[in-house]
This record gives structure tokens, C-alpha cells and sequence, in this order.
């Protein structure tokens, strides 16, 4: 168990944690599995992920939209929970990012962080609610956190947005960066390839992330480009550097839950790795139920009143 001196205050969590909360942190004691100890849970802050890139220890980092995946992922210890405006392809089907509202954003977060005791939230502000207006850019943000209690907020862009980054961070919001394929400029780029393949695009990246650190960003996604890059920028910036398509050399990786789970059939990027194939899984299993009430063998009479 960690150091607990100076307590000011214990009271159980809404997952029945024991809180402990001291002068320099919030932990939890959560029950361990294999005996009846308890162990200290560190609640992850973006100070923490600091630490962990300092010693080289990899950040586990997942997309979840609502209570019931959020309480899964917290449950498992995953450091960094995304509340992605991925939600507008997974959650609602529509075939880019653009369409979901700060609304619809606000609602997914806040079922995340209800659910969440220990891992970092952030969320991300959608399209149309940051770029090109940083007073507009500190109200989305300021909504996030108030009402959907986000602990940090996520924007796509570098230069082009560098005014709304630091108007955030002004207000004491933390902002994790996002280049390379930064899906909210789908129409921009005209494809879904890999991005900052030739010098200067690459180049150009290298200086946004830089720049993004220096305005006072926790972290920043990089997104579908090759690896040496990935691992350049995480050389050189002090900040974690998290990448999806990004190669190895990052310090920590992210994946969409339903892609990594199997939910999510028709996107097969090279960087995905299915660790599910749970369409088929659920299709099959609801198969059965239909047939088991066609057959009226559903419900049985112990499963009746
Ligand atoms: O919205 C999202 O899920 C994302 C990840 C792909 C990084 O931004």
C-alpha cells in the first residue's frame, strides 16, 4: 500500500471504493481480487501521465461513449478514457465525425464520467464548436467540464487553432492536441491515407506538435502516420505523445472500444487489432433468444413469477 499520511478526508466512492483523499492526491483503496487486502488505486491525473512517460511506462488510453463500456474500462485500469467524437460514426452512424453536436458531446460525456473513479476523461470538442473562434472555442470547453464533468478536452489542429488552444488553457482546462489525420478535415484531405509521408508534411507536424507543447498541452494523439515520425515526435517532446496508426515508438496507444472489441465489422486499418469478434458473438447469441421465444422455451417456469 502507498504512503497516507496527512488524511483530511475518507468516504466511499460510488463504486464502493474507499477514498482517501490527502494533501497531494485522491486515491482509492479498491478491494483486491485474490484476497481480502486492499490495494491503492492512484486516480489518473495529467501529472500522472507525465510521471509515466518520465519512467517509460506505456498509457493505455480507449474511446467509450456511455455508462455501461465506462464502467468496464475503469474497472480493467485503463489510464486515459476518451469520450471521442468517433461517437458520431459508432454511436450514431453517420460516416464522418462533422455531424455531432456540443449537445450530443456533452450527453456522452457525462454518462462516461459518472461511471469513472480512477481514469482520466477527455473529451473531445466537436466540429464547428472551436476552430476559428477562441471565445467560442472556451465556451465548448467550459460546457464540458461544468456540465459533463470532463477532466480535459481533446482538439484536432495545430497553428491553424493555436488561439482557441490557449484560450482554454487559460481557463485552466487541460488540452490534449491531435494531429496527423485529424478526421474533423476529412474533406480536406479528400482520403482516409496515412498522413505526413513526404518532409514538409511531416515537418510541418513536428513544429504543430512542438508548438502545442509550448502553448501548455498535456498530451497529443497522432493519428495514422508512419512510425519513425511517431517516434521522432515522442523523442522530442517532453509531453506523452499517444498514437492510433502511430507505430511503436509512441509512449502510449489508442483504439476505438467497438473496433478493438469486433462491434465494428467494416473498418479494417492496418494499425486495428481486433481482440473480439463480437458482432458475430452477439448476432449468434441473439439468434438464439429469438428462436427461444418463437419456441416459447423463453420463459421457462423458473423464469417466471
Ligand atoms: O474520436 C476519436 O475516437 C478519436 C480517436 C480516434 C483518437 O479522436
Amino acid at each position: 500500500m502507498g504512503e497516507l499520511l496527512n488524511i483530511n478526508d475518507t468516504h466511499y466512492s460510488k463504486h464502493n471504493r474507499i477514498v482517501i483523499v490527502t494533501n497531494s492526491r485522491i486515491s482509492y483503496l479498491c478491494p483486491s481480487m485474490s484476497n481480502n487486502q486492499y490495494k491503492e488505486i492512484k486516480r489518473i491525473t495529467t501529472h500522472v501521465l507525465q510521471e509515466m512517460k518520465q519512467r517509460g511506462e506505456k498509457i493505455s488510453m480507449l474511446t467509450a461513449y456511455d455508462y455501461t463500456f465506462a464502467t468496464i474500462l475503469d474497472a480493467a485500469l485503463i489510464d486515459v478514457i476518451l469520450v471521442g467524437d468517433s461517437a458520431s460514426n459508432v454511436m450514431a452512424g453517420n460516416t464522418t465525425t462533422l455531424p455531432i453536436t456540443l449537445e450530443q458531446m456533452i450527453y456522452h460525456t457525462a454518462s462516461v464520467t459518472r461511471a469513472v473513479d480512477r481514469a482520466l476523461v477527455v473529451a473531445d470538442i466537436p466540429f464547428g464548436s472551436y476552430q476559428g473562434n477562441s471565445k467560442e472555442a472556451l465556451s465548448s470547453s467550459i460546457r464540458l467540464m461544468k456540465e459533463a464533468a470532463a477532466h480535459a478536452v481533446k482538439m484536432e489542429g495545430g497553428l491553424e487553432i493555436i488561439d482557441s488552444v490557449k484560450r482554454v488553457l487559460s481557463a485552466g482546462v487541460p488540452v490534449m492536441g491531435h494531429l496527423g489525420l485529424t478526421p474533423q478535415s476529412i474533406y480536406k484531405f479528400g482520403t482516409f491515407e496515412v498522413r505526413a509521408k513526404d518532409e514538409v508534411e511531416a515537418n510541418k507536424l513536428l513544429e504543430d506538435a512542438l508548438l502545442l507543447q509550448d502553448a501548455g498541452c498535456f498530451a497529443i494523439v497522432l493519428e495514422k502516420i508512419p512510425a519513425t515520425l511517431g517516434e521522432r515526435v515522442a523523442k522530442e517532446l517532453k509531453i506523452p505523445v499517444i498514437g492510433i496508426g502511430a507505430g511503436s515508438g509512441v509512449d502510449g496507444q489508442v483504439l476505438v472500444l467497438h473496433d478493438l472489441l469486433g462491434l465494428t465489422k467494416e473498418f479494417n486499418p492496418r494499425f486495428l487489432r481486433r481482440y473480439m469478434n463480437l458482432f458475430d458473438d452477439v448476432k449468434t447469441n441473439i439468434e438464439h433468444y429469438i428462436e427461444d421465444v418463437k419456441l416459447v422455451d423463453f420463459p421457462s417456469k423458473k423464469e417466471q413469477y
